[in-house]
């Protein structure tokens, strides 16, 4: 038998800007896990309030210790993200950058989305072992899995749904006006069903999801409100029943995750009413690797995927088809599950995101 031996020039040049280029993997890395913990705490907040203020004036208005507070802005200061006098010791955040790091800023606070760093960092442990042995994971695995999800979801979806997302669907809020019947499958928090539950009066809305908990404080909201065309209810969608019938069903971010995201789309299509209509958005890339390298999103979505998405799905006895199944793959299966006509949008809101209207 013969072997092949292949050799490679080493390219010194190519390798120290490597090892430079991860000095600020490492930093950004950094960045992104205090911009957690700051959003958290609502230190962004109080420096956008607060420009031109010392660290223990600001630790005051923010209600932390000013020890830690030191300690992060030290972070902050130093990658750029606030500025520091040292004339006075004082700290401002520049506008532009609270423009995408405040809860003034929602929907387009990026520090929402930084809370997923922490909610991969938590089952670290068990995708090592799940690495090495194989299986899943199950909800319970994460740490503040649900309520960081709720709080992405409530600016990409949420805050979008009737200026950018409904519309897709010609003639749909005006139906939602007179009164029809929604649901959302694997509707996490229920948010979304809960706007428009406030904003369509007329119709009724129903979310359905596997996890109880991940809806129970809106489910307490609504009661609290008196909203009386809100539902939300705890069910597998795995277990093959139809349920409606239901003028139109979404499914936010729901699909690839499932045991068998087949058999949960082969109950839309009976859910629905004839002349109904299904909304799914789901992660926008593609099923080609090759074809998400130009993606600006791209490692981001297959860290999400590999350490929830994917493992979510096997833990559940399913494919793991991950969240990069592609919208190629998406397409196909609501084809196969037998939807007459399947429209791919993509919305400037949301450069991650598919949205695909189907109809039977
Ligand atoms: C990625 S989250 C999206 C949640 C929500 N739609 C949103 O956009 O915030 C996926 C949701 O699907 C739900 N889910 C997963 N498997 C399910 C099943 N077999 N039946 C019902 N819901 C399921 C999960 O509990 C989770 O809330």
């Amino acid at each position: 038998m013969t072997y092949q031996t292949q050799t490679f020039d080493f390219d010194d040049a190519k390798a120290a800007a490597f090892a430079n280029r991860f000095v600020g993997t490492l930093n950004e890395a950094a960045l992104a896990i205090m911009t957690s913990l700051g959003h958290r705490a609502g230190l962004f907040d109080a420096l956008a309030s607060n420009p031109g203020l010392g660290s223990e004036g600001l630790a005051d208005r923010a209600g932390v210790t000013e020890r830690y507070l030191r300690e992060w802005l030290g972070v902050m200061v130093t990658a750029g993200v606030v500025e520091y006098d040292p004339r006075d010791g004082t700290y401002t955040l520049p506008p532009e950058h609270g423009a995408v790091l405040t809860r003034a800023a929602s929907p387009e606070n990026m520090a929402v989305t930084t809370q997923f760093i922490g909610v991969a960092a938590s089952v670290e442990n068990e995708m090592l072992d799940r690495f090495r042995n194989g299986g899943g994971l199950c909800y319970h695995h994460f740490d503040r899995f649900h309520e960081v999800m709720a709080e992405d979801s409530a600016q990409l979806v949420v805050a979008n749904l009737t200026r950018a997302i409904l519309p897709i669907m010609p003639g749909l809020i005006d139906r939602l006006e007179v009164g029809i019947d929604v649901a959302d499958f694997g509707c996490g928090a229920g948010r979304a069903m809960m706007a428009l539950a406030r904003a369509y009066p007329n119709s009724r809305f129903h979310g359905y999801d596997l996890c109880e908990d991940a809806f129970a404080s809106t489910l307490e909201e609504a009661r609290a409100d008196g909203l009386g065309n809100l539902r939300l209810e705890a069910r597998d969608l795995s277990s093959g029943e139809p349920l409606g019938p239901f003028d139109l069903i979404c499914a936010f971010d729901a699909v690839h995750d499932q045991a068998d995201p087949k058999g949960f789309l082969r109950i839309v299509k009976p859910s629905l009413r004839p002349d109904g209509v299904f909304l799914m958005q789901d992660i926008g890339g593609s099923r080609d690797l090759e074809k998400n390298i130009a993606n600006p999103f791209a490692p981001l979505l297959y860290m999400i995927s590999s350490m929830h998405c994917t493992p979510i799905s096997i833990g559940q006895g399913g494919p793991g088809l991950g969240a990069m199944w592609g919208v190629e793959t998406a397409q196909e299966y609501l084809v196969e599950t037998g939807f007459a006509s399947v429209a791919l949008h993509r919305l400037p809101h949301d450069p991650l995101n598919a949205y695909m209207v189907a109809r039977p």
